[in-house]
């Protein structure tokens, strides 16, 4: 009998039981939890030995940097999935809309949890938080306060460097944008921010910031924890230069806020374990796992009176957009649309 791949990364005890044809009433007897991750194993295994430790429940996690929620649907009841980690609200309601969730209903997740930043439906939970900046040149870039809006300025002609249009990150970022200023002046927005660019959208987040240090840009757009990821930088130390290079300014602090977008969790809908994973949901959302993620990732955590880490608290305070994620994620689609019908991706010259 060959095991199938679904069964791979899973203990060996699940493993057998799988052979037997009881795979979750197994994995419930030996009180586990099975978890699939897009999060990367030095972020999430201290979270998981955490709970272990606090629980006595084990913990078996498949890593994975894409095709995890195809997996869970091609899988389908047999399936033993129980959680998902993933990021961007893109994905948390991309893996609502594919029809691999449940609905969980937890008075310890709603009360750590921000409305903003869960379905109001309980089929989706942000964990962290991030915002989406204006990385500036510390040299050629003489003012301390930006706004969205302003990257359709004139004043910024070949001046600004950011990734794809159509990118998970700026697709949310948009789609804050139509909720705040509706779909026809998002579209006039975006037509100014495209002629505004210094060249076509390429490469991730760091690659902006690295054309701002060489002089290609002088703003560029960027998620708020590359900028821990530059400046702790070993493996590639030039980073902690291109990070030295820029301020990072949170955008409309003066009046709405930054732009926010989480990582988060959502509940398997076959879940063999789902009175563990919910603990294991609870135990993410708590004051102890929440400080691990502001440590270990430099990002913000959701819950609130959670110490920020001490290098996050060094890029200074700022106002956060309240707008709820679940209007985000509705309004995900036309934003996509958007990046299209303006041709973002093709660059200024177009
Ligand atoms: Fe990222």
């Amino acid at each position: 009998m060959t095991v199938s791949p679904v069964r791979r990364g899973l203990t060996r005890a699940v493993m057998a039981a799988a052979m037997i044809g009881v795979l979750a009433p197994a994995v419930q007897a030996a009180d586990e939890v099975n978890i699939y991750s897009y999060r990367q194993p030095y972020l999430i295994n201290p979270l998981l030995e955490a709970f272990t430790k606090n629980t006595g429940i084990k913990t078996n996690v498949i890593f994975a940097k894409k095709g995890l929620i195809e997996r869970v649907a091609a899988e389908g009841r047999n399936s033993p999935a129980d959680l998902l980690l993933t990021i961007d609200i893109g994905r948390l309601s991309g893996a609502v809309a594919k029809g691999i969730t449940q609905t969980v209903k937890s008075s310890v997740l709603e009360s750590n949890i921000p409305a903003s930043y869960r379905d109001p439906k309980g089929q989706w939970f942000g964990l962290t938080r991030r915002a989406r900046v204006v990385y500036a040149s510390k040299k050629r870039v003489a003012q301390d306060a930006i706004t969205y809006e302003e990257l359709a300025d004139p004043k910024w002609r070949g001046k600004i460097c950011v990734r794809s249009g159509q990118h998970v990150y700026n697709v949310a970022l948009i789609a804050s944008m139509i909720a705040h200023h509706g779909e026809e002046k998002t579209q006039k927005w975006l037509q100014g921010f495209k002629a505004n660019l210094a060249r076509k959208p390429a490469g991730n987040d760091r690659a902006q910031v690295k054309g701002v240090f060489a002089g290609e840009c002088d703003i560029a757009v960027g998620n708020t924890y590359y900028m821990a990821k530059m400046q702790l930088n070993e493996k590639e130390p030039i980073q902690k230069e291109w990070a030295a290079s820029v301020k990072m300014l949170f955008p409309n602090t003066a009046k709405r806020g930054s732009h926010i977008n989480l990582s988060g969790m959502v509940l398997a809908k076959n879940a063999p374990n789902k009175d563990n994973a919910i603990k294991l949901m609870e135990f993410l959302s708590s004051a102890d796992a929440q400080k691990i993620y502001a440590e270990v990732n430099n990002e913000y955590p959701v819950k609130a009176d959670v110490p920020w880490s001490k290098l996050v608290k060094s890029w200074g305070d700022f106002k956060p957009d309240t707008l709820s994620l679940d209007v985000v994620a509705k309004n995900r689609k036309r934003a996509s649309e958007l990046v299209d019908k303006v041709a973002f991706n093709e660059g200024p010259s177009s």
